[in-house]
């Protein structure tokens, strides 16, 4: 037996004016873009932004159904949408805010399961991590190199083969 550790490393700052200018630009935009959210059941509204490799920007927002499961996350949809719009291109980084409930918006949120299993397909498509930038309206600020690494042992494509 040999025991495996895997390491998981990320960046916190403690306001916006620590962060470049086109993360610091992406975050606004996807805090922006929390406003286009259709989440009459969870009232809980996310907001992601892209900015791909060939210059693009593309973004997404939750769209959820009276049939619950028909939802889609803000990932999930940005990835969709930049994956038919520009296919086979990478996305650089992802900034994703959001807005709660209650209104509450003063820390990171970090992707679901679901759309962790996405980003991770999608960087083994166009064989190119993603950053991940995560942060409420307000408060400290995550930097992910990578969202694979949110994924250890993720089911791959590869397993298809
Ligand atoms: N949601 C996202 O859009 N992204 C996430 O990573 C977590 C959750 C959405 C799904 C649903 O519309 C609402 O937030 C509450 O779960």
């Amino acid at each position: 037996m040999k025991k495996i550790q895997e390491k998981f490393e990320y960046e916190v700052y403690d306001s916006v004016n620590e962060l470049t200018e086109s993360d610091a630009w992406l975050l606004n935009e996807a805090r922006d873009v929390t406003q286009s959210a259709y989440a009459p059941y969870s009232h809980f509204q996310v907001g992601a932004v892209a900015k791909m490799a060939n210059g693009q920007i593309v973004a997404g927002s939750n769209q959820e159904n009276a049939s619950f499961p028909v939802g889609l996350c803000a990932e999930r949809v940005l990835l969709a949408s930049a994956g038919s719009l520009y296919p086979k291109v990478p996305i650089e980084t992802i900034a994703i805010s959001y807005q709660g409930n209650n209104g509450g918006s003063d820390h990171p949120v970090a992707p679901c399961g679901i759309c962790r299993q996405a980003l991770h397909e999608f960087e083994e498509r166009v064989k190119q991590p993603v950053r991940l930038v995560l942060a409420g309206m307000e408060g400290k600020i995550i930097v992910i190199n990578g969202a694979h690494q949110l994924l250890p042992l993720a089911f791959s494509s590869k397993e298809l083969r």
